[in-house]
């Protein structure tokens, strides 16, 4: 979501005359798009900043903003705190940043964080700045309407929003046109998303359907669903569409009904393991991926194995785990004791990569002797004589640079694998 954002902002600054440069030591604006979810992440956002104290006092013309999920929550702190900081725009505000940015560079502090229940930026055409040029990030929706209990993004996001689809279809011939080959649709909860206009509702499956008809060259991925919400109708039309990507981001989170309540999660292990099963059985080919908390409020041994038995089950092909941190003002913060100790949670984290790490490795040996069509994302990073690739599945495939090029696609006949990475070799 976040190069999302940072796509849609350089487009925004562009239209009004700036030019995105590599070079931070020439910039005379640097934003720095920031993140809330864990507060490591803000950790670092503060590390950043001291960091570019330097350029600034070499540069006192340097304008400096912070943008995002952290302009949301720290607002005049971070005005009043850090001398460096001239803007903070929240991420509902970012078409005011021109403005912002002129009233900065007049020598005012300027901030601009009111969050809206209908900025999409749908009209804007996004200024793309990954470097593969192959696989492209679109923003479906914005904000959230769970209300998860550690979690901070609906209060930095606001509310769920559906952009329409009319300007996500065009968003997505776009980069077709301009040689990608995969589009990602991004949101917090795709599964929700609505769109009601002349006469027809168009729900998320019909949303995913249509991005696919646009090209059968044209690979379509999607993050990130939820486990209550995730239908048989999207599963369906995942199962009957080749150029929908066999695989789906579905965070359980814990694996114990009861730290599933407190986390207000509402679903039960039950549910998301019935979910997994149907998925399983229609898409027999699917990968499946989790993010999981270690060390939430309360969280007992036995839950904590809920979680890793969990885990077990599934199979997981992949997961992002992290320990609980505590978010200012969420509900788990105004109403349970973050009372689990950071060695626990320390343990706990470990137990699960460790776990994760094996399963991961068992999912890629499970590949080897079948060939997957793969999309080239371009050289492998460690040799020039190696093309790096990504199966339907999700999974980075390698394998010795032949008769193709970056944007292709070839099949590819699985030979070896490491925990990370399939090894093989062009067949056709
Ligand atoms: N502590 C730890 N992990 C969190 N996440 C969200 N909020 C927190 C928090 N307070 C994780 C969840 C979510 C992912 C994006 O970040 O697993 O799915
Ligand atoms: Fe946060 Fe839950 Fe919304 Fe995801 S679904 S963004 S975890 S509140």
């Amino acid at each position: 979501m976040n190069v999302a954002d940072s796509e849609i902002v350089a487009s925004i600054l562009e239209g009004s005359g700036f030019v995105v440069t590599e070079d931070i030591d020439t910039a005379d604006l640097i934003l720095i798009n920031t993140c809330s979810i864990r507060d490591n992440a803000e950790r670092r956002v503060f590390a950043r900043l001291k960091e570019l104290a330097r350029l600034k006092k070499r540069n006192a013309g340097l304008t400096i903003g912070i943008i995002g999920c952290m302009a949301e929550r720290l607002k005049e702190q971070l005005l009043e705190a850090e001398k460096l900081v001239d803007i903070v725009v929240g991420p509902d505000a970012y078409r005011e940043l021109p403005n912002l940015v002129s009233e900065a560079e007049g020598g005012h502090k300027a901030i601009n964080v009111l969050l809206s229940h209908e900025e999409t930026y749908a009209d804007i055409a996004p200024v793309r700045l990954d470097k593969n040029g192959v696989s492209s990030f679109i923003a479906i929706m914005r904000g959230c309407n769970n209300m998860c209990a550690y979690c901070v993004v609906p209060y930095v996001r606001g509310t769920e929003r559906s952009r329409n689809p009319d300007t996500i279809i065009k968003e997505a011939e776009e980069a077709l046109k301009n040689g990608y080959r995969e589009v990602t649709l991004l949101g917090q909860n795709v599964n929700s998303y609505n769109w009601n206009g002349n006469l027809s509702e168009i729900n998320f499956p019909k949303l995913l359907e249509r991005v696919a008809a646009i090209d059968h060259r044209l690979r379509v991925r999607f993050a990130t669903s939820h486990p209550k919400d995730i239908s048989d109708e999207l599963i369906y039309t995942i199962a009957r569409n080749e150029n929908i990507c066999k695989h789906i981001h579905l965070p359980a989170q814990s694996g114990s009904n009861r730290i599933l309540e407190l986390m207000n999660r509402r679903y039960t292990r039950e549910w998301y393991m019935e979910r997994i099963k149907a998925i399983k059985t229609t898409i027999p080919d699917c990968a499946i991926s989790t993010d999981m908390i270690a060390g939430f409020c309360t969280e007992t041994e036995d839950d904590h194995k809920e979680s890793l038995s969990l885990m077990e089950w599934a199979g997981y092909d992949f997961a992002y785990m992290f320990k609980y941190s505590e978010r200012p003002d969420t509900k788990a913060a105004r109403n349970y004791k973050d009372d689990i100790a950071e060695d626990v949670k320390a343990r706990r984290l470990t137990e699960m990569i460790t776990l994760q790490n094996r399963l991961s490795a068992a999912s890629k040996k499970h590949d080897i002797g079948k060939t997957f069509l793969t999309l080239i994302e371009g050289n492998s990073k460690r040799s020039k004589e190696q093309f790096c690739g990504r199966t339907s599945q999700n999974k980075v495939v390698v394998f010795p640079a032949a008769q193709a090029k970056k944007g292709d696609y070839v099949s590819v006949l699985v030979e070896k694998s490491t925990s990370a990475t399939l090894i093989g070799k062009i067949v056709g």
